[in-house]
């Protein structure tokens, strides 16, 4: 089997909550690039290292190796022995991820760690089905209202809904380059349809 399902899509619209019932469905695992994006910004933080300076990021994960583990409830991403997984869901890191994704070459990085990976998989995040596995089978992109996702993101974070709305939309706006559904994506308006609704339109639309 060599297949590879992507899903892409904008913040908060569910590619991880869906990538991991879909691959645990197909019995196959499931890969987070935004763990990485975030990981790598957790690793610019604690190294004080400057967030526009994409060489000084490029050197640091050069002498601070982060490996992805795809576990299949959730990824987790590790620094030698230290678990970052822990802290890559913060509004901190939120707040400056987009700018350090912006960076080719951190893109590169995150690129080279991923495109060798052994299929069947399911790979999420925002240039899966573009950039990074332009010939997988199977692309979806997940869509949903502002509103709608930052209801669903106010489940998982301290602020109140109008500020989690507000850097929502802020994100859209920063990843904007690098999320578009591919020209062979199904894009799924999720708004009104439930986690378990999107992961059965999904499985429908695959055979392995
Ligand atoms: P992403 O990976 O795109 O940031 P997540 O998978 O983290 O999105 O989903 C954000 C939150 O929204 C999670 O709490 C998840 O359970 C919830 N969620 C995702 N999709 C749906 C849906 N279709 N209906 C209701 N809640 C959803
Ligand atoms: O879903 P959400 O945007 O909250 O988080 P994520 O998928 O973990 O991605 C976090 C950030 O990483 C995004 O806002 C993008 O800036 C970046 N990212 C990216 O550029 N390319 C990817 N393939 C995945 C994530």
């Amino acid at each position: 089997m060599t297949v590879i399902i992507t899903i892409d899509g904008i913040a908060a619209s569910g590619k991880s909550s869906v990538a991991s019932r879909v691959a645990s469905k197909l019995k196959v695992p499931y890969i987070s690039s935004g763990y990485l994006y975030r990981a790598v910004t957790y690793l610019v933080y604690v190294t004080q290292t400057d967030p526009a300076d994409q060489d000084a990021i490029v050197a640091v994960l050069q002498t601070h190796p982060l490996t992805l583990i795809p576990r299949p409830e959730e990824n987790e991403v590790w620094q030698g022995e230290e678990n970052y997984t822990p802290f890559l869901h913060t509004t901190e890191v939120d707040l400056t991820v987009s700018e350090i994704a912006q960076h080719p070459k951190v893109r590169t990085w995150v690129t080279e760690q991923l495109k060798d990976l052994p299929p069947p998989f399911v790979a999420e995040g925002r240039d899966m089905g573009t950039a990074v596995f332009p010939h997988a089978r199977h692309k979806f992109y997940l869509i949903a209202s502002p509103r709608v996702r930052a209801q669903r993101r106010a489940k998982e974070r301290p602020e109140d809904l109008e500020s989690i709305q507000a850097a929502l939309e802020m994100r859209d706006r920063e990843d904007r380059v690098q999320s578009r559904p591919a020209e062979d994506a199904h894009v799924v308006e999720t708004s009104d349809m439930t986690l378990e609704q999107v992961v059965e339109h999904i499985l429908k639309g695959v055979y392995l």
